[in-house]
């Protein structure tokens, strides 16, 4: 018997290599495939076409007895017909036909353009009635991205279950990490082997979730923060999400993701098409530089937000639902005098909402808490100088609200009922025309009507159940859409105000928001112990600038642990800086240490929010480092927690990653985070600092002070020759 030794269609195979900053994509293409991955990862240097047709015969696999006799490539949106046995990427029926498409007629389309190499592949299959566009681009950070589209060409409804893209990842990714979470909890990290089957993080909650799996991630046995090859994906969708990895038996891995659709969600008619988010994919030596292709990807936008991330004062944990003018003058007295610069007035000013179970949907100021209406407020805000911010949660009401009185048709609810409440609130569902032109027209006239520079954006529910409410079909991806539109159309006509994504802290965090707001609020929990943990993981996405981080109250309200300013301020201000404390309460004490940080935070702003983000690998975990080199690596502070006790003792020696390896530096502690409640410095410190080359810092570093549990050190490595 003859075998085929090639997949069919070998003799019409092109290549397209794109490159960017140590990354190589090897895509495979031809007239008569989806386009697939031969490699994503390392670069592979400058390679010609010849080489790559080399690449892809080397990675032929031989043919052994019963195995399926096609192709084993995943094709980038995969197909049985491709011999792809795992989870396909177009899920969908016209009642139970057309259930396994073949996409022929295959063009692609090369389109770079500075910074950035784009390939296009269009294809149809003529007798499922499909056609399916897909999109993939390098950036010139080494991130890649990629989504696509399926168009219904046939005459009657195609039911679509789901469209996925999946990347291929090689066998040395063994090791999968993922995150989960819950409220004030938030990426709490998870590790595993890759084994085979399916490991699929499904989100059904209308939002990512406190325990949004945030990145799917397979890497090298054993990857940490600088070292170990990590390859990661991650869905820019702020509905439900489908994130996951799957190992087959003819060695094929691959990470894939896309939305999760309910059934009868999407129903395409003729000539309809459905549009995948993008999924974002970035390789790494190490988390470290994974998480830099996303930095420098965001950074590099042209929303991005560059002028100085003002300190801010959010009124949450220091008056709660108590919106009273002589308190809040007070707290925005004192935020003043601490060098705060944006005062936000949290949940409360509006409608009935004296507390959480009433007035959701009636954003008009309330005359019983401010009966002069917040002119008062704003004004004496900007008249100390500070910008003014308020909290709204547009996407939701209370039963309880005169909005759900008018219009109890806009509540969602399937089989003939509102779900069950969460915090006593419903969805709103944006879907209906009315309710989206209601509400845009109520917060169009609030940003209108008062100088407010920022708009915290909350979100405090999963949307299960989120039918529409006049047939009850399924309805989270057209308010998820519904959603962006009025962000997007609020920010159109108000395009100096900024936007906060909040979701019961850090429920709301993809890339997909983040491409209409300013600011994510990383987790309710202002405990810095928690913080440290909190705000090193969702680093794996963004960079420090894009993070809320506030020094909270001690005790911290959510945990009762007590932590002095040292550690609140310290974790603090490695994110947009914010205080989330009745500051009118503190002593003089308190509020010069207070006044300190945020002193040392806008001095040094420039650097924490343009630099690489390090973390350190260090061998006791008891110990938690991480740094901000400048991106001229002229410059860098490093910052080291005890977050428990350890056996070592003292606890060693801090090394200092991401510096000029043949520069030296003068290496010093740095107040107000200088270890002076440490008991004892080290002999380098307490003389004064110490020069040393990058390699040296990197390699050996700088001994560790005998820190009490629950305090940090701040080290400044500055480039002297
Ligand atoms: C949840 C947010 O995360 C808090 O910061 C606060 O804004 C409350 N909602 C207000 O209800």
């Amino acid at each position: 018997m003859q075998r085929r030794l090639l997949p069919d269609d070998t003799h019409a195979r092109t290549y397209h290599h794109l490159r960017a900053a140590g990354v190589s994509v090897v895509v495979v293409v031809s007239p008569e495939r989806l386009p697939h991955l031969l490699h994503w990862g390392a670069d592979l240097g400058d390679v010609d076409e010849e080489a790559l047709a080399a690449l892809d015969l080397a990675a032929v696999p031989p043919l052994a007895h019963n195995t399926y006799e096609v192709s084993r490539d995943a094709t980038l949106v995969p197909a049985f017909h491709a011999g792809w046995l795992g989870r396909p990427g177009v899920l969908g029926s016209r009642q139970g036909r057309d259930w396994s498409p073949r996409f022929v007629e295959v063009a692609h389309l090369r389109d770079d353009d500075e910074g950035r190499q784009r390939l296009l592949s269009t294809a149809v299959d003529p007798v499922a009635g499909l056609r399916l566009r897909i999109e993939m681009e390098l950036d010139a950070s080494g991130l890649l991205r990629a989504r696509s589209a399926l168009t219904n060409t046939g005459p009657d409804a195609y039911e679509l279950t789901a469209l996925r893209l999946a990347l291929p990842v090689p066998a040395q990714a063994d090791e999968l990490l993922d995150f989960t979470g819950r409220h004030t909890l938030e990426r709490v990290p998870q590790r595993q082997p890759f084994s085979f089957g399916l490991h699929a993080r499904e989100v059904r909650q209308g939002r990512p979730g406190l325990d949004s799996p945030y990145l799917m991630i397979a890497g090298r046995p054993g990857f940490a923060s600088r070292s170990g090859e990590v390859w990661g994906v991650h869905l820019g969708w702020s509905g439900n999400q489908d994130l996951y990895a799957e190992r087959i038996p003819n060695g094929a891995r691959v990470l894939g993701a896309g939305e999760l659709l309910q059934p009868g969600e999407i129903v395409l008619g003729p000539d309809e098409t459905y549009q995948s988010p993008w999924v974002y994919a970035s390789y790494g030596d190490g988390l470290d530089a994974l998480a830099g292709r996303f930095h420098a990807w965001l950074r590099a936008r042209p929303r991005h937000p560059r002028s100085p991330r003002p300190v801010i004062v959010n009124t949450w944990e220091a008056t709660y639902f108590d919106h009273d003018l002589g308190r809040l003058t007070a707290l925005a007295d004192a935020a003043a005098a601490v060098g705060a610069e944006r005062f936000v007035l949290d949940d409360g000013w509006f409608g009935s909402r004296r507390d959480d179970t009433s007035g959701l949907g009636d954003w008009q100021v309330s005359a019983q808490a401010w009966p002069d209406g917040l002119a008062p407020i704003v004004d004496h805000v900007r008249g100390l100088g500070l910008q003014f911010g308020i909290w709204v949660e547009p996407e939701m009401i209370n039963l309880d609200s005169d909005l759900a009185r008018a219009h109890p048709e806009w509540v969602f609810a399937t089989g003939g009922r509102v779900g069950s409440p969460a915090r006593f609130q419903h969805g709103l569902d944006l879907t209906h025309p009315g309710a989206w032109q209601l509400i845009l027209a109520a917060l169009d006239d609030l940003l209108s009507r008062y100088d407010i520079g920022y708009v915290k954006w909350d979100h405090n529910r999963a949307l299960v159940e989120a039918g529409h409410s006049t047939d009850g079909r399924p309805v989270i991806h057209a308010q998820t859409v519904a959603t962006y539109a009025l962000l997007d159309e609020l920010r159109r006509r108000h395009p100096a105000v900024e936007f906060e994504s909040c979701a019961s802290g850090g429920g709301r965090i993809d890339l997909g928001i983040l491409e209409r707001t300013d600011r994510v609020w990383a987790s309710d929990c202002n405990d810095a112990l928690e913080r440290v943990e909190i705000q090193r993981w969702t680093g794996l996405l963004l960079p420090p600038e894009l993070i809320g981080a506030h020094i909270g109250p001690t005790p911290a309200h959510t945990t009762g642990r007590r932590h002095g300013m040292q550690l609140r301020g310290g974790t603090a201000v490695f994110g947009h800086l914010g205080i989330e404390s009745d500051l009118t309460a503190l002593s003089a004490a308190e509020l010069a240490d207070v006044a300190a940080w945020v002193a040392f935070y806008r001095e040094h702003r420039d650097l924490l929010h343009t630099g690489t983000v390090v973390n350190v690998d260090l061998p006791d975990s008891a110990v938690a480092a991480h740094g901000v080199v400048a991106a001229d690596r002229s410059r860098a502070i490093y910052s080291a927690t005890m977050v428990r006790r350890s056996v070592t003792w003292p606890p060693g020696a801090l090394t200092l990653p991401g510096l000029d390896p043949s520069t030296t530096y003068a290496v010093r502690p740095m107040p107000p985070g200088d270890g002076a409640d440490a008991g004892s410095l080290p002999l380098w410190a307490a003389t004064g600092g110490v020069e040393l080359t990058g390699r040296q810092l990197a390699t050996v570093g700088v001994q560790l002070p005998p820190l009490l549990p629950e305090h940090l050190f701040l080290v400044r490595a500055d480039a002297v020759r």
